[in-house]
């Protein structure tokens, strides 16, 4: 990636549109919240949030890095996203759901309000769910699901969404992480055309381990027959019209724990993010207004699995907080063809829609002129995530889906982020593709140098956050140790530690920053994050696997796949032996963390200390001439050995 010549400017009628309306503005909001940090935050939440007990003090540092926001502040989530629309909203569609075979549901504010409200009572009644209880979620794309995520809201339970594509063996490990009470899926759901079945997977998962588990919750979805446990399991829609759509919602504090998101770090098992309630529904509000541009009759929609923060922030926790109408597809873009997607912005005169740069390439390479048989004139904004986007890919996305006239937010955060960190605001900044440009009002990155010094223009660095913002992760579930270490230890600033995103960075020479990919063993492959360690503890597992590394190799769609260098205990028939490695990974992590490539070699390049040289094993993915100092290895021919396993 290299910073591109172009800049895009957004469009009169944007600006027309806009709430903010131009750099300037851009530069007062950002320059009240340096000025005057608390006072800027305050201002907001006053503004935003509709609290029953207001809060006494907007930030408190005593315990930093856990800090706590809005500090006495009492909410409830459910209300914010739901209740206080009902006066004017009511009969607004809050969720416009395709399911992959066709079906459509229009669910306004009041059938949404009373069907959390009745899913919030039969949580407390009939599974005895109490404010405070892990609640895992392990769903398709239907509406059941943000409706189990908000009546956990709304009872103050802490949910835990596990992506459907995750394997019974990762299932279980959140399951025990969190101590989770009660597990919500479903029969299964469709994706390409096919039944994604659910439920098998959850009763895999339970068979070990899971005691903590009294009861399974399953809406029926694809009406695929499934395995019945009697006692734990309850079809949702034999018990759900018994309960009434009044539920109490429970009175939280600012900081208690909303959700649990497991994400992959570069070491060890996955992390459990906790987010809270106050901070996170703040930010995910403010930034649908800022970023997205969102006004009363839009239709929005973000095109990401619920099961990934991008989901949680971007499909219902902030258009609901904004009240728009938020638009659900639980299928793959290119089922029946590649012009699903298209054909359905058509179909719903979406406005502003926010996909990943995987899908975006994905669909050029599938359907380059499909864009163009669709009427997709009703789009104003064009939004992207999760991984660096190749200016190839934006300006394909640019020109075809947008028209040339839609503003592209590169959106740049993360799952601890809680929401949009860097990002072009559409209606002020010149865009620049493939660079997330600047950050929001309130927010305050900073490229370091190992040693904490700000980089130059060019110089690539480490992209560290020096203030803490409301939507941030409040810890680690079970291991506040590990989110201390994970990310206050690396980088300092006035000798106060700051947090570490493991993103490289740098900033050209108008400030605009450049992500420019994560410096830390964390691959992003179609967008999914995959820690390295957990690739090779699954490949590990393995009998005749001795040692393995696993390093990304970029790849045209994925934007990463990842390559396993293996080295066995035995020698043996290589073809089976791929097909035996890749199922452990599948049985272990889910199918999205399969390697691609495996090679087998004869070792593996370590310094005389035992550190597996990483780098040089991406370079040797890549095919490149190995330029690197070899002399440190504790056998230099090694590097020469595995080229040559390469080439057979
Ligand atoms: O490396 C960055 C990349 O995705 C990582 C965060 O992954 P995850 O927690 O799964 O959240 C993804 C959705 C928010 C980051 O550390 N990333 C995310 N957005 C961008 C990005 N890299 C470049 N540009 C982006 N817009």
């Amino acid at each position: 990636m290299s910073p591109s010549e172009k800049v895009y400017n957004p469009s009169k009628e944007i600006v027309k549109r806009a709430l903010i309306k131009s750099m300037d503005e851009y530069h007062k909001l950002y320059k009240e919240a340096e000025d005057d940090f608390e006072g800027f935050w305050d201002r907001l939440a006053k503004d935003k949030i509709d609290w029953i007990k207001p809060y006494h003090k907007v930030l408190d540092e005593t315990s930093a890095p856990f800090y706590k926001w809005f500090v006495g502040g009492k909410l409830n989530v459910s209300t914010q996203c739901l209740d206080r629309h009902l006066d004017k909203r009511g009969d607004k569609t809050a969720i416009l759901f395709e399911g992959e075979p066709g079906d459509k549901r229009a669910i306004t504010y009041r059938e949404l309000s009373n069907e959390v409200n009745k899913a919030a009572n039969l949580l407390k009644n009939q599974f005895n769910i109490k404010k405070g209880d892990r609640v895992v979620i392990y769903m398709p794309m239907i509406p059941e699901l943000p409706v189990a995520m908000l009546a956990c809201a709304r009872i103050g339970a802490i949910h835990s969404v596990v992506f459907g594509g995750f394997s019974a063996d990762s299932l279980r490990d959140r399951i025990i992480d969190a101590t989770a009470k009660l597990v919500i899926t479903a029969d299964g759901g469709h994706r390409r055309g096919q039944p994604n079945m659910l439920k098998p997977v959850v009763d895999e998962a339970l068979k070990d381990s899971c005691e903590s588990i009294e009861n399974v919750l399953i809406v029926k979805r694809n009406k695929e027959k499934v395995n019945w446990v009697d006692g734990r399991d309850h079809w949702y829609h034999e018990l759900i019209n018994d309960e009434s759509n009044v539920c109490e919602p429970e009175v939280m504090d600012s900081e208690d724990p909303l959700y649990l998101l497991y994400t992959s770090g570069s070491t060890g098992k996955p992390k459990g993010i906790q987010h809270s309630q106050a901070g996170y529904i703040l930010w995910a509000q403010l930034t649908m207004e800022w970023v997205f541009d969102i006004q009363e009759d839009d239709i929005y929609w973000c095109s990401a699995d619920i099961g990934w923060v991008t989901g949680h922030t971007y499909i219902l926790y902030g258009p609901l907080a904004v009240g728009t109408t938020t638009v659900m597809y639980e299928g793959v873009p290119v089922h029946p063809d590649p012009g699903r997607w298209w054909k359905m912005i058509e179909d719903y005169k979406v406005n502003q829609f926010y996909t990943a740069p995987t899908a975006i390439r994905l669909l050029h390479k599938v359907g380059p002129d499909e864009p163009g048989k669709y009427d997709l004139s009703s789009l104003k904004i064009l939004g992207t995530v999760g991984e660096p986007i190749n200016p190839d890919a934006w300006i394909w996305y640019h020109e075809n889906v947008g028209n040339k006239k839609c503003p592209i937010v590169d959106t740049w955060w993360q799952t601890e982020t809680g929401g949009h960190m860097l990002s072009p605001l559409p209606g002020a900044t010149p865009t620049k593709p493939g660079s997330a440009t600047f950050p929001l009002p309130g927010i305050f990155p900073e490229i370091m140098d190992e040693n904490g010094n700000k980089v130059s223009a060019n110089e690539k660095g480490l992209l560290c956050i020096v203030k803490p913002w409301p939507s941030m992760l409040r810890t680690i579930w079970g291991d506040p140790d590990r989110y201390v270490s994970n990310y206050f230890s690396r980088a300092k600033k006035n000798g106060k530690p700051v947090y570490f995103t493991g993103d490289g960075s740098i900033y050209d020479e108008d400030g605009y920053i450049w992500i420019t990919g994560r410096v830390d063993d964390v691959l992003n492959v179609s967008g999914h994050r995959i820690g390295t360690a957990e690739i090779e503890s699954a490949i590990g597992h393995h009998p005749d696997v001795a040692e393995v590394a696993v390093v990304g190799k970029p790849d045209a769609i994925k934007g990463e796949s990842i390559f396993a260098y293996v080295v066995l205990k035995t020698d043996h028939p290589k073809e089976t032996l791929t097909a035996g490695i890749k199922e452990v990974v599948t049985k272990e992590i889910g199918p999205m963390a399969r390697p691609e490539n495996i090679t087998y070699v004869p070792g593996l390049p370590k310094t005389r200390s035992g550190k597996i040289m990483r780098r040089l094993l991406r370079s040797v993915a890549k095919g490149e001439t190995i330029t690197q100092d070899i002399s440190t290895l504790e056998d230099p021919t090694i590097v020469g050995k595995i080229q040559d396993s390469m080439k057979h």
